[in-house]
């Protein structure tokens, strides 16, 4: 199969077309926490039932106020969105880059919006020679006056790459000085390591050409209630943003699970525990075998490349899902080529069986 345009989420399309259950589908592609739903937001949504009878409050001043303990930012400087989808399209439409960079490969949204926004792409190209880990002097020897916006995803999907608060204080001044903006998506950044090391959150109190993307969807099991947040401390961009953006995009319960879901200390705590460990058991484990290539990771998931020619990433994509399990292809990437897998972490038994199944293909 062609699985270039298929998402990790795409669960329902797979399941047509390889005509297998939905549920019986192990979705190795989605990126989200297996842990699933905090049982603080459960509880929440359930005695809350009748929230949906009402509006939300439109300005989110409550749930503005919880994030901004869960993450130090200025509550002023927030901004409350369907999903870090909205945040990305809403902050890219108000500030119209003609020209935007985008550190690549990486979520296929930025450059969908950068275009419909009218404006011109250049995609920089994080080499696999390098680990895929940035070269912040690579980058700044591209940036130009014409360069309006550089998006850089971190942890990176789908390569996993990271990049630290220091080198993101850099590259803020060297954009600053060329008068163009910095978008950072952080939608992984709770997986990471260090938090602290990498997060550019802190930076939103210092720099105004700075706007971070943050979603809920991966850490707090929750796609489908599409929950996002962005921060940037230029209130006049900020202000624009809010004229284009639909009242009450964040519907009730979206908004009611914020307000209690940063609070589950002991949810974030065994996630992290969890997706630590099985990130270094896995590492341990894929390294044995021969044939492929692991590529270091801050995320909740894997990218690897195929070493062999007789073998692609569609042929490890048709024999998993044989087995009802599902891998991410990542030849849609810009890029990546036909020989690269992305596959996220999961239960330790459900990561067993790709594991055991990878091996065997691999044999
Ligand atoms: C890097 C990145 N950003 C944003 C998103 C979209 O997330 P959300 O559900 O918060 O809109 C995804 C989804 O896969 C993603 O991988």
């Amino acid at each position: 199969m062609n699985d270039t345009q298929i998402h990790g989420g795409d669960v329902g399309l797979i399941s047509r077309m390889y005509n297998i259950p939905a549920d019986e589908i192990i979705n190795f592609g989605g990126n989200v926490n297996p842990l699933g739903l905090p049982e603080e937001v459960k509880t929440a949504i359930r005695d809350n039932i009748n929230a949906a009878c009402s509006y939300p409050d439109v300005t989110y001043l409550e749930l503005k106020k919880a994030i901004a303990r869960y993450t130090g930012a200025d509550p002023d400087s927030l901004i409350a969105g369907n999903g870090s989808t909205e945040l990305i399209s809403l902050f890219i439409k108000a500030l119209k880059p003609r020209e935007s960079i985008i550190v690549s490969p990486a979520y296929s949204e930025y450059k969908r919006e950068a275009e419909l926004a009218g404006g011109s792409v250049v995609l920089f190209p994080l080499k696999e020679e390098e680990g895929f880990v940035l070269s912040l002097e690579r980058l700044k020897a591209l940036v130009t006056d014409k360069t309006d916006l550089v998006v850089l995803c971190s942890p990176n999907n789908p390569t996993g790459s990271c990049v630290d608060t220091d080198t993101l204080r850099e590259l803020l001044d060297c954009l600053k000085e060329h008068n163009a903006y910095l978008m950072t998506d952080e939608t992984y950044i709770e997986f990471a390591d260090d938090v602290k090391a990498v997060s550019a959150m802190p930076l939103t109190n210092e720099y105004t050409n700075l706007f971070v993307v943050r979603g809920t969807s991966k850490f707090f099991a929750c796609p489908g209630l599409r929950l996002g947040y962005g921060a940037c401390a230029d209130a006049a961009l900020r202000e624009r943003v809010l004229e284009i953006k639909d009242p009450w995009s964040v519907n009730s319960y979206a908004e009611l699970a914020g307000r209690v879901m940063f609070l589950a200390e002991d949810f974030i705590k065994r996630t992290r525990t969890l997706i630590l460990s099985e990130r270094s058991r896995i590492a341990a484990e894929l390294n044995k075998i021969k044939g492929i290539k692991l590529y270091d990771t801050q995320a909740n998931f894997f990218l690897f490349r195929l070493m062999r020619d007789d073998i692609t990433a569609n042929d490890i994509f048709e024999g998993l899902i044989k087995k009802r399990i599902l891998v991410r292809d990542c030849s849609s990437f810009p890029f990546l080529d036909g020989h690269y897998i992305r596959f996220c972490i999961r239960m330790p038994e459900e990561n067993d069986l790709l594991l055991n199944e990878l091996n065997k293909i691999l044999q």
